[in-house]
């Protein structure tokens, strides 16, 4: 089993295969982050039903940019730059789940509940994970991005329990 710790100036001398995996993890992870506020910020931001939720989908836009940021900052330390990832188009998105539309609300609350879910899952691998700078940005060093991510699947979550009510909070959910 690899059990080394690599702090980023051990990178270069790392063979091939880690640095290899390694930079197209994190420029995966890049593109998963950026790829959210891509998919409903123009469409959501100042259209989300109430005052609360717009604030919560600039919140969660916010979040997910910063740790695009987060994320991109250890691809520079090791002479790399995913700030591209910033501008493609979602057809050119690196994972399924960023390439589809989100015409009505409740696709927001269903991406938040799933798709955030899988981010959370997918950043839980990496703590206590070989290259020491990702992992720092993970429990035990620092919670926050975990915490936000669970933020977002909380919300998703609320949102779609609200999705299947068949009073006013339902119907708001319905495509017009
Ligand atoms: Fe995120
Ligand atoms: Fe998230």
């Amino acid at each position: 089993m690899f059990t080394d710790k690599i702090e980023s100036e051990d990178f270069s001398k790392m063979p091939e295969e880690y640095r290899t995996l390694l930079s197209r993890v994190l420029r995966i992870q890049a593109d998963f982050e950026i790829g959210g506020p891509h998919l409903y910020v123009s469409q959501w931001l100042l259209s989300a039903p109430s005052a609360e939720e717009q604030w919560k989908v600039a919140k969660t836009a916010a979040e997910e940019i910063e740790h695009f940021h987060k994320i991109n900052q250890l691809l520079n330390q090791i002479g790399m730059d995913a700030s591209d990832r910033l501008f493609v188009q979602k057809a050119d998105r690196y994972v399924d789940a960023f390439r589809q539309e989100m015409p009505t609300w409740a696709d927001w609350a269903v991406f938040g509940m799933l798709i955030d879910r899988v981010g959370q899952y997918q950043l839980d691998e990496f703590v206590d994970c070989s290259y020491v700078p990702l992992a720092r940005l993970l429990p035990p060093h620092d919670n926050q991005i975990l915490e936000e991510e669970q933020g977002h699947v909380n919300f998703g979550l609320l949102k779609v329990m609200e999705l299947g009510r068949s009073d006013e909070a339902g119907s708001r959910y319905r495509r017009p």
